[in-house]
């Protein structure tokens, strides 16, 4: 936190007490076998080093979404006596659903959040500031770490570097939307980050629904251009005949119907960003035209006689492959040297598996949340399936099955059943190829009796139960699956 009174001297000393700090936390975590223990002693740390009335870690649950606290010091929270879906004082809740910090200036002055500092430290009525902070896993928040403040007037602040930090979070907003860890899309990100901050040309490339339109949009929310426009034309979607007056506008008059001058997009993204989909569909006419706009950084209105300077990035998009287009004499060699300065290739989604469940688990958060449904998790068959499928219709293709499995999903998990016919196939689920109404009630049986093992942990009698059954059957039949309730313990 900027501080701007703060001397040299003093500045050096708290540089050292932080990493004394640092050490003995490094130490504290370091060849631990009991993780709540090390936490403790972290939180005592911090205590001790920087005068912290309170602390806790908060862990959130991937698959029930429940929140608990790992370990607490000085604090009383809700979720410490049970796990919970909400923490009650809010301020968790609200972390973990924006994934950003939050920080209370004075917990006086928020009566909710009282009752959760604990009298332990405090002795006197000393005001609190509050702070909680998102521990991010894969993008997504795992957890919060909370920590209680003596007051001090300065932190006042923290409010308005809240503000501050809110409105850096908005400008990342369209990256941090991209989901995936995978090598191929850390590939991207980096080439993202890289040539935001730039003017160059850029041009993605991609098979269908792989996300080129969004990580245009990254690029642009990461630019120094972020608070300008940013207008997308897309070359597919307009007749030949009104490209042109769309991306250059035209003059009163220029043609039959033209009553009145009209701004085309590229004036409209003046200061921002221009996005060109499709740019493989573009004719040759056009491709004439554009390549003329990037040499000379200005256009002509349609029937117009003078230049307009123009300050716009561009960044084009296409799944077709250029090369043979070129070679078709389809697409101008030298504008295509033009746009292929900085080139981003979107990874199919089947050259980056990892990143398949991290996108389901957004798209069934995402359209639970839609759809008003509480899904748990996705059961493990269901993962099977969605893992070995190759998508050729990549994120879109698998955005569009969860959005259908989340809708004629009647409980709170997404079976293998839920998911549609091609994914059932041979060569996408490992299984027979035409599966027999037995196969398919026996894949279905097994899966419910694996997913009631699940939810109890192993507990055979409570699993029988939730399933409606006697013990003596669902023994029965877990051995006929040969399932091993020791394992869901
Ligand atoms: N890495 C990702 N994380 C989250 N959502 C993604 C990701 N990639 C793609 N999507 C989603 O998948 C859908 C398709 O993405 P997008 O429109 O950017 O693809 P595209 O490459 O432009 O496809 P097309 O070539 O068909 O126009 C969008 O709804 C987008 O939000
Ligand atoms: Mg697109």
């Amino acid at each position: 936190m900027a501080n701007t009174t703060v001397s040299p001297v003093k500045d050096h000393t708290n540089e050292t007490r932080r990493l004394a700090t640092l050490l003995e936390i490094s130490q504290a975590l370091s060849g631990v076998l009991n993780l709540k223990a090390a936490l403790h002693s972290v939180l005592d740390i911090l205590e001790r080093r920087h005068q912290v009335a309170g602390s806790a870690v908060v862990v959130v649950d991937r698959d029930t979404k429940e929140i608990h606290v790992e370990a607490a010091n000085g604090l009383r929270l809700p979720a410490q006596r049970a796990r919970t879906r909400s923490d009650g004082n809010g301020v968790t809740d609200k972390v973990i659903d924006s994934g950003k910090a939050v920080a209370v200036p004075r917990v006086s002055q928020e009566p909710h959040l009282a009752s959760i500092v604990s009298d332990r430290g405090r002795g006197d009525a000393r005001d609190l500031s509050y702070i909680a902070v998102p521990v991010m896993l894969g993008r997504r928040p795992a957890g919060t770490i909370e920590v209680a403040l003596p007051y001090k007037a300065d932190r006042h602040k923290l409010a308005e570097e809240n503000e501050h930090l809110r409105d850096e979070l908005r400008e990342r907003y369209a990256f941090r939307n991209i989901i995936g860890n995978s090598a191929p899309i850390q590939q991207v990100y980096e080439q993202v980050a890289q040539v935001a901050r730039t003017n160059t040309t850029v041009l993605i490339r991609g098979e269908s629904g792989t996300g080129k339109e969004m990580i245009a949009h990254a690029i642009h929310y990461n630019s120094p251009r972020a608070k300008k426009p940013f207008i997308k034309v897309s070359a597919a979607a307009l007749p030949e005949s009104l490209i042109e007056s769309e991306l250059f506008g035209y003059e009163r008059g220029a043609f039959t119907g033209a009553q009145a001058a009209k701004k085309g997009r590229f004036e409209l993204a003046e200061g921002g960003t221009l996005f060109l989909d499709e740019i493989g569909d573009l004719n040759p006419s056009t491709q004439v035209k554009l390549l003329r706009v990037l040499q000379e950084r200005e256009i002509e209105r349609l029937g117009g006689t003078t230049s307009i300077k123009i300050n716009v990035r561009l960044i084009a998009a296409t799944h077709q492959p250029l090369e043979s287009l070129m070679e078709e004499g389809r697409f101008r060699a030298d504008l295509y040297y033009r746009l292929a300065v900085f080139t981003i290739f979107a990874p199919p989604l089947r050259e980056r598996k990892p990143d398949i469940m991290l996108l389901a688990d957004h798209f069934v958060e995402k359209y639970a949340r839609e759809h008003g449904k509480r899904i748990r998790r996705v059961s493990t068959p269901a993962i099977d399936m969605l893992t070995s499928y190759h998508w050729p219709g990549n994120v879109r293709e698998l955005e569009n099955t969860i959005e259908r499995s989340v809708l004629v999903c009647d409980g709170g998990v997404i079976h293998g059943h839920h998911l549609p016919p091609t994914l059932q196939t041979a060569e996408a689920s490992g299984t027979v190829s035409r599966q027999s109404l037995v196969e398919s009630v026996s894949a279905f049986e097994r899966d419910l009796l694996q997913d009631a093992l699940k939810t109890t942990r192993g507990n055979r009698a409570q699993a029988a139960r939730l399933l409606d059954t006697t013990e003596r059957i669902f023994n029965y039949k877990i051995r006929r699956y040969a399932i091993d309730a020791k394992r869901f313990k």
